[in-house]
């Protein structure tokens, strides 16, 4: 399967070369085929023959899957293990211990690196400190950290003791952190003093005091803060402690809590369809099995390694791929705190070159803004830069469409690496379709097949299986290890959601359209089904924004779709009607950055409309529902076609459409 550039043309595939199919994991085609073929024909001997012979189990499990109570599964139930013990400890003894765990290179460039054992030390410290203060296994603790080696290390110290982790994204607001410590009931949070990233310092710490003095449960009792910077904050001497102090005088032996397969390892909270976020809750066992399935099969993680994924650890692409699956297969990984345009926009393809990446996976929105600024500033450019220790490259978030595709593997890759385009979700835990990179021919735009193991197929409104070639919804068949497990403090919604009635309720519904190629059988993922928007790779719900923007006292009524960007691969684009008169020119303007600025305080500014569009009225039926569709048309500057006979006030529609 070696690199044949006269075919390329013709069926646009992109073959591995030869050196890498020999040295894969999965080596070739015949052997991806056959592990499909192993799942098929036994699928719990499949998963079995796996969780034993890649997880450390503390006492070995017997019974592989339950599925007495669907949709509620569960995996390896009796097996008891500590996801910490083996991501940590297995490392002390393997050779791994004075091995380079993290490199962490800081927004101004300082690079600090732990090897295994003091990273070992560390979470040991920390989880003794955590005990010190009350946290006891099943705990609910909130992480609410930027990039750094102190949120590896909160998050494995809360796996070491058992507590439940739930980490949110360092650029929510104290509303959306409050809704999300509320909701799990947590009863401490880990933070820091400041977050820095671009050159600009967030002050965290002072959103959770924010957030806190908006909650109304009180459960959380402490706050642990870790000291980034040497600024002054407020400290509530009687809740909050220092990190470094709390972890001073902590032995650096910590037994590791021995959990069920089934203990839930972490909540991490997505946007759902209707306004408020969702925790999806993950177990142990299952999730911690795929994360090191997925490192060697997809990324056919090697010893030599330098494992590079610029995702957040606020996101789930951070969770499997920084924080669990590369420390349980014992590699090293380079964990950046600021952003890839600063100070230049040739900072990812530096720290490339200077800490010798071998792997690299990102989001399809940072390739485009890297696109647009190489070509604007050539002093940036990639080619300016020595990038020949990458081996392989991978894509996650959104689809990456074939032009960035293709310059990711000219550029970045120079023909040589192949690169894993992986489709999965917060709620698979770790991925679902992707090429295997030492088997499967890629094609840009196209996720290609899904792991093994894993039975993906895309059915109709009924759950009756498509034909190649015909669009429809994406279903997983069977429940798999890495699944979510429910909706924490919510099984009715996670029941009617991702298992809906309507297709039988034995599938699982990703949420997600898909259509299969009709000679391939390859999958291209054609977007939401829902109304979850997707912004450079963040899920938002349509309705978390439109009850924030309802919730200004200027606004009246609200409602946001999504329209494809360049950039971001998808927009918000938001119809907003005020409580007073249609505001024009300048007022409109003003009104609009005032609106934009009010979302971004409330939720997050990942979150804020690109465009805003006053009108006196939404288009809306008869029965006074909103008609997105034609929303959606209008943002994208389309004619309208589709039938408007149901519409109340079809005047609107011509209103809106020349708002901006
Ligand atoms: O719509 C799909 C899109 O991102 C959604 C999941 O978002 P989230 O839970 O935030 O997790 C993102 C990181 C895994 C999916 O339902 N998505 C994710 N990866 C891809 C994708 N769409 C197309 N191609 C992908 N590779």
């Amino acid at each position: 399967m070696a690199a044949n550039p006269s075919e390329k043309k013709e069926t646009q595939f992109y073959y591995p070369s030869e050196a890498f199919v020999q040295n894969a994991a999965i080596s070739g085609m015949n052997a991806y085929h056959a592990l499909c073929r192993a799942a098929a024909e036994d699928y719990e001997g499949f998963w079995a023959e796996l969780a034993q012979e890649n997880v450390l189990w503390h006492k070995p499990f017997t019974r592989v899957l339950n599925e007495t109570n669907p949709p509620f599964y569960k995996w390896f139930e009796d097996g008891e293990l500590n996801v910490s013990w083996n991501c940590l400890d297995k490392n002390l003894v393997n050779g791994n211990a004075e091995k380079d765990a993290i490199i962490f290179e800081a927004d101004d460039g300082t690079v600090t690196k732990v090897t295994y054992r003091e990273l070992h030390r560390r979470v040991c410290k920390l989880a003794n400190g955590l005990k010190s203060l009350g946290v006891r296994k099943g705990d609910r603790v909130v992480i609410y950290m930027a990039m750094s080696i102190e949120a590896v290390v909160a998050m494995q110290a809360c796996a070491r003791i058992g507590a439940i982790h739930s980490v949110v994204f360092g650029g929510f607001s104290a509303p959306s952190l409050g809704e999300r410590i509320e909701n799990a009931g947590a009863v401490a949070v880990i933070t820091a003093d400041m977050q820095i990233r671009g050159g600009r310092r967030l002050p965290l710490k002072a959103i959770v005091d924010d957030a806190l003095a908006m909650s109304e449960s009180h459960t959380v009792k402490n706050v642990i803060v870790y000291q980034r910077t040497d600024e002054e904050i407020p400290f509530d001497k009687g809740r909050d402690h220092w990190m470094h102090e709390l972890m001073q005088s902590q032995s650096e032996i910590c037994q590791p809590e021995w959990v069920n397969a089934e203990h839930p390892l972490f909540i991490l909270y997505t946007s759902g369809s209707t306004g408020n976020p969702k925790g999806a809750q993950h177990s142990s066992g299952g999730y911690l099995l795929w994360a090191i399935m997925t490192m060697r099969w997809t990324f056919d993680i090697k010893p030599t390694d330098i494992f590079w994924c610029t995702a957040d650890i606020g996101w789930i692409t951070g969770h499997t791929y920084n924080a669990y699956g590369p420390l349980a297969v014992g590699a090293t990984i380079v964990l950046f705190e600021g952003v890839p345009t600063y100070p230049h926009a040739g900072r990812f393809w530096e720290m490339i070159e200077k800490h010798k990446v071998s792997i690299f996976y990102t989001a399809p929105t940072a390739v485009r803004s890297l696109i647009k600024a190489s070509s604007e500033n050539r002093q940036f450019a990639p080619e300016q830069y020595d990038l020949s220790s990458l081996r392989l490259l991978g894509s996650v978030g959104e689809p990456i469409n074939p032009e960035a595709w293709l310059w990711f593997y000219k550029h970045i890759g120079k023909e040589r690496c192949p690169i894993v385009d992986t489709f999965w979700q917060t709620e698979t835990g770790g991925h679902v379709i992707a090429p295997m990179p030492g088997a499967t021919p890629q094609v840009p735009g196209s996720c290609t097949l899904p792991l093994p193991g894993l039975s993906v197929s895309v059915v109709d409104e009924t759950g009756q299986e498509l034909p190649w070639g015909q669009g429809g919804i994406l279903v997983i068949n069977r429940p798999w290890p890495s699944m979510i497990r429910t909706v924490w403090g919510n099984d009715e919604r996670y029941k009617t959601h991702y298992w809906p009635e309507e297709l039988g309720g034995k599938l699982y519904q990703a949420g997600d359209g898909a259509i299969r190629d009709p000679e391939t059988g390859y999958f291209t993922i054609t977007g939401r089904i829902d109304d979850v928007l997707n912004v450079s790779g963040h899920a938002l719900g349509t309705m978390e924004v439109e009850s924030v923007l309802a919730a200004h006292p200027m606004v009246a009524e609200a409602a946001v779709v999504g329209k494809p960007d360049d950039l971001t691969g998808e927009s918000i684009c938001a119809f907003v009607i005020l409580k007073d008169e249609l505001p024009q020119g300048d007022q409109a303007k003003s009104i609009a950055s005032d609106l934009r600025k009010w979302v971004s305080k409330e939720i997050s500014p990942i979150a804020r409309p690109k465009e805003i569009r006053f009108g006196e009225n939404l288009p809306k039926t008869r029965s006074g529902k909103i008609m997105r569709r034609l929303l959606r048309v209008i943002a994208r500057g389309e004619e309208i076609t589709q039938d408007i006979s149901t519409l109340e006030n079809p005047a609107i529609l011509d209103q809106l459409r020349n708002s901006l």
